[in-house]
Parts: structure tokens; sequence; C-alpha cells
């Protein structure tokens, strides 16, 4: 369970009240497990994925982007949401994104997906589509700069979601004042002072935030 910052009996009961996942997400979360090891943790919650999905289904993008694609289950939940549009991801590992492209095939998105791998802040700067939608959740201290490279290319009305921002609820304890937390609660104060957009975080996985362009 991600939302570790929730009581044990709470978080199992919200994951079990989600829509599951079907079999080709789990076996992707297996795959990865066996690959990756420790680093599996860093895959999108259940039922963030199925959020992903129903967001990509109602903003019905004809772009949407994503920073930090791994072994592809986030990539994979907003590529199936989508109707008529395409999605680009960027990530930096061909060894990570080879597994993600192996399901795109299986699941019969792959036409729909772009990868580009390199680090993102360049990839997204010589971007010059409008963008509906985006997906940030690739390495923590480069997000005010993935914010802002998005904000400028995204749509009015467009939606950003950005994993992790509640870091496992250490954002909220005082007691933490560690480089990362810091960093996180940096970006949060970001996006809350930002007069451009709505946003709100939702305590999903490791907490979710929603921004809105005005
Ligand atoms: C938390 S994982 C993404 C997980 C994925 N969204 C999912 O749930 O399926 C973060 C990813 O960001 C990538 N990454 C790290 N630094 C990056 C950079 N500078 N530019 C692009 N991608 C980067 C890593 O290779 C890793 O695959």
């Amino acid at each position: 369970m991600k939302a570790s910052y929730l009581s044990p009996a709470v978080g199992q009961y919200i994951l079990a009240h989600s829509t599951q996942p079907d079999d080709l997400l789990d076996e992707l979360a297996a795959e990865t497990q066996q690959v990756a090891g420790s680093n599996a943790g860093m895959l999108i919650s259940p039922d963030q994925g199925r959020f992903l999905t129903m967001i990509t289904q109602l903003v019905r993008p004809e772009l949407a982007v994503e920073v930090g694609t791994f072994t592809g289950y986030s990539s994979l939940c907003i590529a199936r949401g989508l109707s008529g549009g395409r999605l680009r991801c960027f990530d930096v590992s061909e060894e990570w994104t080879s597994i993600a492209r192996k399901y795109w095939e299986k699941a019969g998105v792959a036409a729909r997906i772009t990868l580009t791998l390199g680090p993102a802040t360049e990839s997204l700067r010589a971007m010059e589509d409008r963008i509906a939608l985006a997906f940030i959740d690739a390495d923590k201290t480069n997000y005010p700069a993935y914010y802002e490279l998005v904000m400028e290319r995204l749509r009015p009305g467009g939606v950003v979601l950005v994993d992790n921002t509640l870091w496992d609820g250490y954002v909220a304890d005082p007691s933490y004042e560690d480089d990362m937390t810091r960093t996180i609660r940096e970006f949060n104060d970001l996006v809350m002072n930002d007069p451009r957009v709505t946003s709100v975080m939702l305590p999903i996985g490791d907490g979710l935030t929603m921004i809105r362009k005005n």
C-alpha cells in the first residue's frame, strides 16, 4: 500500500473499493517487481492508475505528456483513456522503458505513444505542441522546472497531475527536515501560490496533486 500516511485498514479499504487492475497491469507490476526489485516502489498505485485513466477519459486530450515513464504502468493507464489523442513519454532509461514498450504493444496502444529518451527538461523545452494533460512523476528536484515547462505549453483548462506530493506524509510533519521532504514542500508551496491555477491535493497513492490551468 503506497498511502502510508493513512491507517493500513483505511488504505486497504480504499484499494479494495476502487476498480481492480486487469491482468495486464498485474502482469506489468509483477514483472517490474521481478526485474527492478526495490525500485518497483516507483510504480504508481493501482487506484492512481484507475484515476489516470478516468481523468484522461474526462479531459479527452489531443496531446497528453508523461514525465517519468519507468516500466510503463502509468503511461499504459493514460493511453487506455485516450480517445484519438496521443501520449508523449519522457524518461532517461532505455532499460526500464524497454519493458514499457513491450506492454504498450501487448495492450495495443503502442501506436498512440511516442517515447523520447533524455533529460525531460530538454525534451520539454523542444516541444512546440499544446498540451492538454500532463503527468509528472520523475526526479523530484526537477519538479519546479517540469511544472513550469508544462505550464507554458498547457492549454487553458488543461490539467497537470503530480505524484508523490505527500511524500509518505512527511511534508506535514515538521520533524522531517531532510532535503527531499523540503524539496516537495517547496514544490507544493509553489503550486499553492501560483495564481494561474486551481489545485487540490488528493490523498491517493503517495499523494497526487491535481492542477487545472485557469
Ligand atoms: C517514479 S519513476 C516513474 C514511474 C511511472 N510513472 C509509473 O508509475 O509507471 C521515475 C522515472 O523518472 C525517470 N527519470 C529520472 N530522472 C529523469 C530525468 N532527468 N528526465 C527524465 N526522466 C527521468 C527515471 O528513469 C524513472 O523511470
